[in-house]
């Protein structure tokens, strides 16, 4: 851990990040690389995720690597967290992010479908989050921010995505219960719970407009979308000096939408 007076300074720090070839995680690591730290960026998108790390090293002066790892199997987990380990020297923040939501009727949802999102936003999470863990309780330090939603606290309307929510709630839950266990050995771990954002995935309808947007613009306080780049300050705080006393919080980003 850094020894500089600047809070928020991440020098000599090494993130990892799941999902981070572009969206939100990319955007948080971003966040962390301009404060000091070096990235992991792991995801299964190589050519996106590659890009991504050449052009992140190229404007931070970080070490970025970027790591294939299909997150939703163990074993390419396992082998993720010792290459990095092994090319980087120590994970000191995990950022567990790579995420997806299926949008159907709950009555229609496949059982393919249900474990496809649950999979990826809760079981790989955990096993990101363990693997990681191992590591970061042999030396006894460790910052683990958990990529929630605000999904987690509130149903949306009017898109059907009841699995989504439910993964996320979980999410949030296992935040909780991890921060408890590993709260006395050097860990902390949080979640971020954003609200609507406008990604790469998002920026089509929010452009297009409609009942859709509306609706969404009208229930958030702030009456727009997220910037990606409006999550990175809450990255850097959660990984960094300045959050030595939080743990097991779940860190709402989301234009007053739950507060409402
Ligand atoms: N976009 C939003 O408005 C919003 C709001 C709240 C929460 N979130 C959460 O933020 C996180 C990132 O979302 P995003 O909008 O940036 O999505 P995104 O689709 O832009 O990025 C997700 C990344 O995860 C990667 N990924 C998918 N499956 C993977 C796997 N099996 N192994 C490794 N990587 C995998 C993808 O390739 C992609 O690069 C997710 O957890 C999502 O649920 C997003």
């Amino acid at each position: 851990m850094s020894t500089s007076t600047d809070l928020f300074d991440l020098s000599g720090t090494v993130a990892l990040v799941t999902g981070g070839a572009k969206g939100l995680g990319l955007a948080m690591a971003k966040g962390l690389a301009d404060h000091g730290s070096d990235l992991a960026l792991a995801d299964i998108d190589d050519s996106t995720g590659e890009k991504a790390a050449a052009e992140l090293a190229e404007a931070t002066g970080r070490t970025v690597r970027y790591y294939h790892c299909n997150v939703m199997d163990p074993a390419e987990v396992d082998e993720l967290v010792d290459r990095v380990v092994a090319d980087l020297g120590q994970i000191d923040t995990l950022l567990n992010n790579a995420g997806r939501t299926i949008h159907q009727p709950l009555e229609e949802v496949t059982e393919e479908n249900w474990r496809a999102v649950m999979g990826l936003n809760l079981d790989a999470v955990f096993h990101v989050m363990q693997s990681v863990a191992r590591h970061m309780l042999e030396r006894g330090s460790g910052s683990i921010i958990n990529t929630g939603s605000m999904s987690g606290i509130i149903a949306n309307i009017p898109q059907k995505q009841a699995s989504y929510n439910a993964s996320k709630a979980a999410v949030h839950n296992l935040t909780r219960s991890a921060a408890c266990e590993w709260a006395e050995r050097g860990l902390r771990v949080n979640a971020i719970a954003p609200g609507y954002m406008r990604t790469e995935l998002t920026r089509g309808f929010y452009e297009e407009g409609g009942p859709q947007i509306d609706q969404w613009n009208l229930m958030t306080p702030m009456k727009r979308p997220g910037e990606p780049h409006e999550l990175a300050g809450a990255a850097v705080f959660l990984a960094s000096q300045a959050s030595t006393f939080v743990t097991g919080s779940v860190l709402s980003v989301d234009g007053g939408y739950t507060a409402a």
